[in-house]
């Protein structure tokens, strides 16, 4: 990513959206990951928190503290940090956070964490989806941006692994799922070719690399 598309305001990475839709294979991975946070969320209103280019389907209502993101978006959106929720307590059934974590200090992790549980209404949901750190994202990130690919990762302040996730929710919430994403074919989503999409049934089915962590944290 260009350094001008990005930014950190009060430690925090800010950015302009990613032109995903641009890769139909991680078009189609995204939109896989939206149907399985879907099948988590219970009955209700949901808020996500940092949403980027586009919002999840079923939100009701999304934050980011990028500015433009929330202009661009013809979605009900407010600007605002997810570590201080602008939101009373007990105002959503559930929270969805997708590949965001990573943006964020690991001092200031916690605090997020806290306040999705004091704005959920007791039997709410905070589901998220953070990239898991690993050796096959490290190669395949360092071999798409020496070839070229992919501009320079911005990842600052680190992915979190499964069991720091776990460890993170679950100081808040009751982890009530926990489940790695990702093939070798991960690889092939940094292309622009239309029939890239078609690999997707095999991508869905070679889930042996864990490329994400969905995690979902319930109100006790
Ligand atoms: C990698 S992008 C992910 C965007 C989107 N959730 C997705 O998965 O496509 C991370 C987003 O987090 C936002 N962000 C970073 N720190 C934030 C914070 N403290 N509060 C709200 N949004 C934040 C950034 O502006 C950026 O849009």
């Amino acid at each position: 990513m260009a350094e001008a598309d990005w930014s950190v305001s009060s430690d925090a990475i800010v950015e302009r959206p990613r032109r995903i839709r641009n890769h139909p294979l991680l078009s189609a991975v995204y939109d896989h990951h939206d149907a399985l946070i879907g099948e988590h969320l219970p009955d209700g209103e949901f808020l996500e928190v940092a949403f980027g280019q586009y919002m999840h389907p079923e939100a009701d209502v999304g934050l980011e503290a990028w500015p433009s993101n929330v202009r661009e978006t013809d979605e009900p959106a407010i600007v605002g940090d997810a570590r201080s929720l602008p939101v009373p307590d007990d105002s959503f059934d559930g929270i969805i956070g997708r590949r965001f974590l990573h943006h964020v200090p690991e001092r200031d992790r916690h605090e997020i964490v806290r306040e999705c549980e004091r704005v959920l209404r007791p039997g709410g949901r905070l589901i998220l989806l953070e990239g898991t750190p690993g050796l096959y994202r490290r190669v395949t990130k360092g071999m798409a941006f020496r070839l070229g690919v992919m501009d320079e990762d911005n990842d600052l302040y680190g992915h979190l692994s499964r069991e720091e996730l776990r460890d993170l929710l679950g100081q808040e919430f009751e982890i009530v799922a926990d489940e790695p994403l990702g093939s070798p074919l991960m690889m092939a989503c940094i292309s622009e070719s239309e029939l890239s999409k078609y690999l997707f049934p095999v991508y869905e089915r070679t889930q042996v690399v864990t490329w994400w962590t969905l995690i979902v944290g319930e109100v006790t």
